[in-house]
C-alpha cells in the first residue's frame, strides 16, 4: 500500500480508537463513581424499588440518577446498554495493530537478535497472543479457581507475567509490548461481549418472563467488570509507552512492562479504595506512582560523564558515514528504500547539523535496537556501539 495512504489510514484509526476508548473508559469510570456515590433514596420516589440515588450538577443542569435493587417492576421503552464503546475500541485497536505491525511484520515485529522469525510466524504469534490470552483467562474464570477471586488474581497474574516474558523472547520488544497491551484490551472487550452483556441480557429476559434474575450471571458479570476496572490504567500505560524505548527495550524489557502494569493497578486500587470510603486511600496510589519513579531510575542508562572516560573518541564524520548507509535509505528527503516516500517523522539525517542536533534521539533509538526499523539496512553491533559511544562523548 502507498506509504502516504497508510499514514492517513493510521492517523484516522488512531483518532477513532482514542475517541471510542475515551468513551468506553469514561462510561466505566462514571458508573464506578455512581456506584460509590449512591446514597439511600429520600423516600419520595414513586417507585418503591428504588434503593439509592445521586444528585449531580453538570453543564448547567441538575441530574437525579436512581439505582434499583434488582430489576425495576417495568422495563422502560428505551434501555441503554453501553457496549458499542467497547466493541469499537477493540475493532479500531485491532485494525491499528494489523496495519502498523502485522502488515509490515518484517520491519515492525521481527528483531533477529531476539528471534529469527518469518513474517508469517511473527503474525501467527501475535494473533495467538490475543486469542490465547482470552482463552486462558476465560477458562480460569470458569474453572473452580474462578470461585476464589484472590487465588484467581494470583494465578492469573503469574500466567500473565509468564506470557509477557514469553512474547518478549519471540517478538521485537516494541511489538511484544504492544501485543501485551492488545491482549489485555482483548480480554476487556471480550469480557463485555461474552460475559457482561449476555449476563445483562439474561437478566432482562428473566424480568420480561416474570422470573427471578439469574444470580450466577450477575456474579460473573460483576467479577469481569472488576477485572476490567483494574486493567484500564495498565493498558493505557502500556499503549502510550510505544514511542518510548525506555519503557520496553533491553534485556529486562518484559520486566519493565510488567512493573508498569503493577504500578497502574496500584494507582487504580487507590481510587477504588477511595470510592469505598476507606481511610487514606491514595497511599496505595502514591506507592504506585513511586513505583514508576523507581522503575524509571532503575532503567536509566549511564549518562555521558559516567562513561566518557575510557570510551574511544568517535568523530561525527565516522558516524555520518554509518548513518548514510544504515539510516538514509529511509531518513532522507528522497528516501531510496521502496515504500518510503518521505523521511519518517520528517527526520532527514542528511546533514551534519541535523545529526548533531539529534544525537540523543539517534543514540537512544539505535541502542534500543528500534532503529534501523526491522534492521532492514543490516546495521552491525559494532556500528551501534560506535554511535552510542559518539553520543556519550557530548
Ligand atoms: C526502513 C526504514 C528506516 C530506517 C533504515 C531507519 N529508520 Fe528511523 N524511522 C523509521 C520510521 C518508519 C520511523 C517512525 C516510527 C514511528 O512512527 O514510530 C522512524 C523514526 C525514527 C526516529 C524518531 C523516533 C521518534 O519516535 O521520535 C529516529 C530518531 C530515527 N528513526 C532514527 C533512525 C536512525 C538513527 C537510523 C539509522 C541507524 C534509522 N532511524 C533508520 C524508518 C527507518
Amino acid at each position: 500500500m502507498d506509504a502516504q495512504l497508510l499514514q492517513w489510514l493510521s492517523v484516522n484509526l488512531r483518532w477513532f480508537h482514542l475517541v471510542t476508548g475515551a468513551a468506553w473508559i469514561g462510561a466505566s469510570f462514571y458508573f464506578n463513581w455512581l456506584n460509590n456515590n449512591i446514597r439511600p433514596a429520600a423516600g419520595d420516589d414513586p417507585d418503591p424499588a428504588v434503593k439509592g440515588e445521586v444528585f449531580a450538577i453538570h453543564g448547567g443542569a441538575f441530574y437525579r440518577v436512581s439505582k434499583y435493587e434488582g430489576a425495576p417492576a417495568r422495563l422502560p421503552a428505551i434501555l441503554h446498554w453501553f457496549k458499542w464503546e467497547a466493541y469499537f475500541t477493540w475493532i479500531t485497536g485491532f485494525l491499528l495493530l494489523g496495519t502498523t505491525y502485522w502488515y509490515d511484520a518484517s520491519a515492525m515485529m521481527i528483531d533477529s537478535a531476539v528471534y529469527a522469525l518469518s513474517p508469517g510466524a511473527a503474525v501467527g504469534i501475535g494473533a495467538a497472543s490475543l486469542v490465547g490470552g482470552w482463552v486462558v483467562y476465560d477458562g480460569l474464570c470458569r474453572s473452580p479457581i474462578g470461585q476464589r477471586p484472590r487465588v484467581l488474581t494470583g494465578v492469573g497474574s503469574a500466567l500473565l507475567v509468564a506470557g509477557t516474558w514469553g512474547i518478549f523472547q519471540l517478538l521485537a520488544p516494541r511489538a511484544a509490548a504492544m501485543h501485551l497491551g492488545a491482549m489485555l484490551g482483548t480480554i476487556m472487550a471480550a469480557n463485555v461481549l461474552f460475559v457482561i452483556i449476555p449476563g445483562q441480557r439474561a437478566m432482562v429476559e428473566a424480568m420480561v418472563g416474570g422470573r427471578a434474575p439469574p444470580q450466577a450471571a450477575g456474579a460473573a458479570g460483576a467479577l469481569r467488570s472488576l477485572h476490567n476496572n483494574y486493567l484500564t490504567l495498565p493498558v493505557l500505560l502500556v499503549m502510550v509507552s510505544n514511542h518510548y524505548p525506555a519503557a520496553w527495550s533491553g534485556t529486562w524489557g518484559w520486566a519493565i512492562v510488567t512493573a508498569l502494569c503493577v504500578c497502574g493497578v496500584l494507582v487504580r486500587h487507590g481510587f477504588n479504595l477511595r470510592g469505598q470510603g476507606r481511610p487514606r486511600p491514595f497511599v496505595v496510589s502514591w506507592v504506585g506512582a513511586a513505583g514508576l519513579l523507581v522503575v524509571a531510575i532503575a532503567t536509566l542508562r549511564p549518562g555521558p560523564s559516567a562513561s566518557a572516560s575510557g570510551v574511544p573518541s568517535v568523530s561525527t564524520t565516522q558516524v555520518q558515514a554509518i548513518i548514510a548507509t544504515r539510516c538514509m535509505p529511509c531518513h532522507a528527503t528522497e528516501p531510496t528504500l521502496p515504500g518510503f516516500v518521505a523521511p519518517p517523522k520528517g527526520l532527514a539525517l542528511e546533514d551534519r547539523a541535523t545529526i548533531l542536533a539529534n544525537h540523543e534521539k539517534i543514540a537512544s533509538q539505535v541502542e534500543a535496537r528500534v532503529m534501523p526499523l526491522g534492521n532492514l539496512t543490516a546495521m552491525t553491533d559494532e556500528e551501534r556501539a560506535v554511535i552510542v559511544a559518539w553520543a556519550r562523548g557530548f
